[in-house]
């Protein structure tokens, strides 16, 4: 299958870039680079041998866009490309939307003219808001509590109506818990800019030693050890997701969601254990005030990925924690230190 991957540089992007060259796919990725750098996909093609046609180009520019997709005529858009700053989305609302769902706009015109009807668009556990029934299922009402989870909400919302609206169209929604871990070589991996707003990158970087502390964003949460819960799932496990989600849209029509987690839940307190224990350094804590927004606990009902998709999370939270310090260790400036 020729598939066009949006946001492809970016962390998942690269990861689900390199399973699709694994699996026999052709691909072609249109990226901005706003996030990611060109380093990520010259590493893919090196560990896989296997070249992949770049697009840099902006979703927001139509006609280039339209160009493309026309060009490189795809049997399926993987659709990555978004911001996802939730801090930053409440400070540049107009930012978000028109990047997100203006950008997702364009993209659906554009596979229309092209008669490519066929998508798999990167959602988020973030549509569950602040639901407090547990586990989380797909039936669960959606909400959004930031202009960033509204986006998702919107896209989620349009890629319903437009399923709707024309039955030709297959559509996968997939819903991502909290994606972490690398590539098991250690060469490509999660490249925050700045300070990491994510626990896990936030406490690789602590155990490393360039930041001196992790703030645990409270420990009075009514869980077992009173921090934050959360599933953490291994981004190869993801990736793999999105190949079953293709598979699935080769033979099936219809706008589908699916929960993409492993269904357990780990602490801010074992997350750090657990990167103690691995990388085998000190990672020094201080429990500060709750983040404004948090939930005391999040994760996924993972059956219907399994029932309908024959996919589920393989790599437990020690693998995720391995991987993610061997690509710390090996790359302390991520891509940086090659561009
Ligand atoms: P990322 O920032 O690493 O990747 C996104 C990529 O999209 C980047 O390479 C960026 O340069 C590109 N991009 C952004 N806007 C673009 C535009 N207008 N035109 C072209 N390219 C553009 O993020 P990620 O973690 O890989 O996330 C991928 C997707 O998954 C996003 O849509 C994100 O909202 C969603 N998601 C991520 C998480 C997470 O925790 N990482 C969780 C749930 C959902
Ligand atoms: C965050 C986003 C969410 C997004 C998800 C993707 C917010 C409010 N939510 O969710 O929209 O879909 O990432 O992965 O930003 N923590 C600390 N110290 C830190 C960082 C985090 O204690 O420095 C705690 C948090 O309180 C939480 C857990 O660690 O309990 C995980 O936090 P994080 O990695 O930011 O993910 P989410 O909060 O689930």
């Amino acid at each position: 299958m020729h598939v066009l991957v949006t946001g492809g540089a970016g962390y998942i992007g690269s990861h689900t870039v390199l399973l699709l060259l694994e699996e026999g796919h052709t691909v072609s990725v249109l990226d901005n680079f706003s996030n990611s750098s060109p380093e990520s996909l010259l590493r893919v093609q090196k560990l896989t041998d296997r070249a992949v046609e770049v697009y840099e180009a902006d979703l927001l520019d139509r006609d280039e866009l339209h160009g493309i997709v026309m060009r490189s005529r795809p049997d399926a858009v993987i659709h990555f490309a978004g911001l996802k700053a939730v801090g930053e989305s409440v400070s540049e609302p107009l930012l978000y939307y028109r990047n997100n769902v203006v950008g997702t706009l364009n993209l659906l015109d554009a596979m229309s003219a092209a008669g490519c009807k066929k998508l798999v668009f990167s959602s988020s556990a973030t549509v569950y808001g602040d639901s407090v029934e547990l586990p989380l299922l797909e039936t669960t009402v959606r909400s959004a509590t930031n202009p960033y989870g509204r986006t998702k909400l919107h896209i989620e919302e349009m890629l319903e109506e437009l399923g709707a609206s024309n039955p030709q169209w297959s559509i996968a929604n997939l819903r991502y818990f909290n994606p972490v871990g690398a590539h098991e070589s250690g060469q490509i991996g999660e490249d925050p800019q700045g300070v990491p707003n994510n626990l896990m990158p936030f406490v690789a970087q602590v155990a490393i030693g360039k930041r001196e502390k992790v703030n645990i964003f409270g420990d009075d949460y009514a869980t077992a050890d009173g921090t934050g819960v959360r599933d953490y799932i291994h981004v190869m496990d993801l990736a793999a997701g999105h190949l079953a989600a293709l598979n699935y849209l080769s033979t099936h029509k219809g706008v589908n969601a699916w929960n993409l987690g492993t269904g357990h839940g780990t602490s801010v307190l074992e997350v750090i254990q657990a990167f103690a224990r691995v990388s085998k350094r000190d990672v020094p804590y201080k429990v500060v005030e709750r983040r404004p927004g948090d939930v005391a606990e999040s994760y996924a009902h993972p059956e219907k990925a399994m029932l309908d998709l024959g996919w589920k999370a393989e790599r437990g939270l020690e693998q995720m924690v391995e991987d993610m310090w061997r690509w710390q260790e090996q790359n302390p400036d991520g891509y940086r230190q090659n561009v």
